[in-house]
């Protein structure tokens, strides 16, 4: 709270003053609640100016390009930490001591397993289920089978909730993956990493073990660090809304994840991979940026631009890296389509047009090279979005249940007919 106030007049009525809220960085905030009891709504469609909540996880200047999970900048938890560790900090506020670490490992790892009826629950999807279907599906069917933590007013509850989904959630997304190619299930191996794990996974089989590229291991731990929170987007929001209802988490982070497919949201990077084969060769690529400038053509470059960063997204800089060593370690950097991507990057980068709009590279354009370079099917591309994404979901519902909260209940103008009288079907033009 500041001392500074906002009014508000309305037809020269009495003013109404609004407190301003200072936060640690970023804009003031006008206080604008009381208005309701006041007799006036506010309208704001797509939340472009309104401030949901309060939070103390994630940070984003997106004019300087800064990203700060509980003050850390992003680039020094990708270059230095690791995905365990990022979920400690967002769920605990603070970064782990050695011992903690440890114990925090060795919790994730005691949960990794699912019980042996979600085997049969993926089952019975249709062999060819889209995976952020099945994900939806379990994932809320997890209430299901975890009944021993699902009060929400008990602290130990919600830690073991958050314990389970942080490390259930990849078992469930690989067993989506071998149920789409109709392969057996792999158990999860607690010897390894979270992400060597999680490759394990995806790619071994009960015949051969998956042999996993230290360099592979840490480009997917990486990405799951650059996708572990990003502040009120739409499917954080979503988890807030369902959770303020007082709804379970497993069934809040369900709701996330169907707000997550969406292409305006975690299924761009998808859009990169199918723009990428659509281009075809990079002798087209001239054709493609001219489409991309033309108002008269709805095309856009895919994986360029971001709503909230308009300057270098801080994330697209860490996954550029890690794309270039993927593509180097596994011998790709002369693969057409990997080759048309990097011609593709350079041409936008020099050209006045996406220069002077500021429209960089965003993290789907290289997450999507990646995820591509790694063997991983595009439909899958939004699923693994979604496991990054499960800690900072659960931070932030977390964050919501231990802080004073109402449920969400925004209001309307409302345009449709005025009041008017029943008419009797026989009487009806
Ligand atoms: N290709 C071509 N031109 C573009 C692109 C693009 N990808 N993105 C924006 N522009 C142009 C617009 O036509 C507009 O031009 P104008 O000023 O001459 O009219 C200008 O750049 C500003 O664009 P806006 O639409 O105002 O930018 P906005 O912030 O609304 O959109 C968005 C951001 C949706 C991400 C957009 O850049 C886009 O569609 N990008 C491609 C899809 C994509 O990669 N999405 C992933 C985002 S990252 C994430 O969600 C994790």
């Amino acid at each position: 709270m500041t001392n500074r106030k906002a009014t508000l007049t309305v037809d020269g009525e009495s003013p109404i003053e609004l407190p301003i809220l200072k936060g640690t960085r970023g804009q003031d905030v006008i206080d604008i609640s009381s208005l309701g009891s006041q007799g006036y709504f506010t309208y704001d469609p797509g939340f472009s100016a309104t401030a949901a909540c309060q939070s103390d996880i994630t940070y984003i200047d997106g004019a300087k390009g800064v990203l700060l999970h509980r003050g850390y900048p992003i680039e020094q938890l990708a270059e230095k930490s690791d995905y365990l560790e990022t979920c400690y900090l967002l769920l605990e506020g603070q970064l782990p001591n050695a011992q903690q670490k440890t114990e925090f490992e060795t919790t994730i790892k005691y949960h990794t397993m699912v019980n042996r009826s979600i085997e049969q629950f993926i089952s019975g999807f249709r062999h060819d289920a889209h995976p952020m279907a099945m994900m939806c599906g379990v994932v809320g069917a997890m209430s299901s089978f975890y009944h021993d933590s699902l009060d929400i007013t008990n602290q130990q509850h919600r830690t073991i909730s958050a314990h389970r989904l942080i490390a259930k959630i990849p078992t469930i997304a690989a067993m989506c993956h071998k149920h789409f190619n109709g392969q057996p299930y792999m158990y999860p191996d607690n010897s390894l990493s979270y992400s060597e794990n999680f490759l394990h996974m995806m790619f071994g089989t009960p015949c051969e073990r998956y042999k996993i590229k230290p360099a592979v291991a840490k480009a997917v731990d990486r990405l799951f660090i650059l996708h572990a929170d990003h502040e009120q987007n739409a499917s954080t929001s979503t988890v807030r809304l369902a959770g303020s209802s007082g709804a379970n988490p497993f069934s809040c982070i369900a709701a996330g994840i169907a707000a997550l497919w969406g292409p305006a949201h975690g299924g761009a990077n998808e859009a990169v991979l199918v723009m990428l084969n659509e281009i075809g060769h990079e002798d087209n690529i001239a054709e493609y940026i001219a489409k991309a400038k033309d108002k008269n053509d709805p095309f856009r470059l895919m994986g360029f631009g971001h709503r909230v960063y308009k300057n270098y997204d801080p994330r697209a800089t860490v996954m550029r890296e890690s794309c270039n060593e993927v593509l180097e370690v596994l011998g790709l950097e002369n693969d057409p389509l990997f080759r048309l991507a990097k011609k593709l990057e350079k041409i936008a980068l020099e050209d006045e047009y996406f220069v002077s709009r500021k429209l960089y590279p965003n993290v789907d354009f290289y997450s999507g090279i990646i995820l591509k370079a790694l063997g991983i099917p595009v439909e899958m591309f939004t699923v693994i979005f979604a496991v990054g994404r499960t800690v900072g979901w659960i931070s932030q519902w977390n964050e919501m249940i231990t802080n004073p909260y109402r449920i969400g209940r925004p209001r309307q103008l409302y345009t449709g007919a005025d009041t008017r009288d029943y008419v009797p079907v026989d009487k009806r033009q």
